[in-house]
């Protein structure tokens, strides 16, 4: 299987190539908690695509001996070294041809460094979007979004799910046309026209570093007393899942993204080392969504990431209401009174 990703057509390398990309971050609605192999996903997610939340980065590949710099601004950037040498190894197999260059890595984020938001989802697939591009141009054929895609997760599992499509499926799920655990597949003709403009919102409780890393997170579901059951539940809740994006229906859609949120950090309380990733805060925000959702009938939900961070998500014709409910109650939760807008996005693009 990933043997398809094998070079088997003659290069044209030239001497010098400098290409430029971005990409976005993206929120699962069905998460991605467990891993196995290089890189291979536990049970099937589906995840919204962003659009605000971007990186950004410009890739100069001249020929040479294999090396690399990485800078953010401008400013070299040693700490995020050892990632990126991680993934130019594993990517060898399938790329064989940077084993001949040295890379010059510029990178830039829309959203502040600090803000928990975690960046190797955006990251990696812009930094894949960037290798891909290059081989096209080797080939002569056209950007395969599925090899970017490949290589993203070989960095990091949930940035497959970054480089094409409003809504992306990643593992492999029986009533998903052409779902792998290889790759993310583009999932938005699923769109009701309700979900296409979706927003999310993120409200930044905690803005420091993750206690515990998603790597060590996804461990843990190694031997975790629950995992059978929850690995199946994942595929049932990503079926319902399918069904209510295809029908507009939101209290659906709600039932399961909340659910799912509340079922990842489950799985860190009763995993061994045990962990608590939500802050008071975060249980203040999401009781006031609670109270706000049956007093006004607004269909607003959230979900969480490996954070205290809260993403509400809601439909376009809402977003008075809950701007309302963000300024008048929920923007006192956040750090410095920080929020980041954002909504539904297409995924990789080049500059
Ligand atoms: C909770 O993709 O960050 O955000 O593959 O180890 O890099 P690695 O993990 P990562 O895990 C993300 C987990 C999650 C849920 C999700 O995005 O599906």
């Amino acid at each position: 299987m990933e043997n398809q990703f094998k070079l088997a057509t003659n290069l044209n390398l030239v001497d010098q190539i400098t290409v430029k990309w971005q990409a976005p971050s993206n929120i699962a609605l069905v998460k991605y908690w467990g891993k196995h192999g290089m890189q291979l996903p536990a049970n099937p997610s589906i995840s919204f695509t962003l659009d605000a939340c971007r990186t950004i980065t410009t890739v100069k590949a001249t020929k040479g001996d294999h090396g690399f710099t990485i800078s953010y601004d401008g400013v070299p950037k040693p700490d995020f070294a050892p990632k990126i040498e991680a993934y130019f190894k594993r990517i060898l197999d399938y790329c064989p041809w940077i084993a001949q260059y040295h890379f010059d890595i510029d990178t830039h984020n829309t959203f502040p460094h600090s803000s928990g938001i975690a960046s190797s989802a955006s990251s990696m697939a812009v930094l894949s979007a960037c290798v891909t591009d290059m081989e096209s141009q080797f080939t002569g054929t056209d950007m395969d979004f599925h090899k970017a895609s490949f290589l993203a997760r070989l960095g990091s599992g949930s940035a497959c799910r970054s480089l094409q499509g409003q809504a992306v499926v990643w593992g492999k799920h029986d009533e998903v046309t052409g779902s792998s655990d290889l790759f993310g597949v583009d999932k938005s003709d699923y769109l009701h026209p309700t979900f296409q403009q979706y927003h999310d919102t993120i409200l930044l409780v905690d803005k420091g570093e993750k206690v515990v890393s998603s790597t060590v997170g996804h461990e843990l579901m190694n031997g975790h007393a629950f995992a059978k059951a929850r690995f199946s539940q994942a595929h049932e809740n990503l079926s319902q899942l399918k069904q209510a994006l295809k029908d507009g229906d939101v209290e659906t859609f709600i039932k399961i993204t909340e659910s799912e949120a509340l079922t990842l950090h489950a799985m860190m309380m009763t995993s061994h080392p045990y962990f608590i990733l939500m802050k008071p805060k975060t249980l203040s925000i999401i009781e006031e969504i609670w109270a706000f959702r049956k007093e006004t009938g607004v269909p607003v939900c959230f979900t969480l990431d490996a954070g205290a961070n809260v993403h509400m998500l809601y439909p376009h014709e809402n977003k008075e209401a809950v701007d309302e409910l963000i300024n008048s109650k929920l923007a006192q939760y956040c750090q410095n009174g920080h929020y980041i807008c954002d909504q539904i996005g297409t995924g990789a693009k080049k500059c």
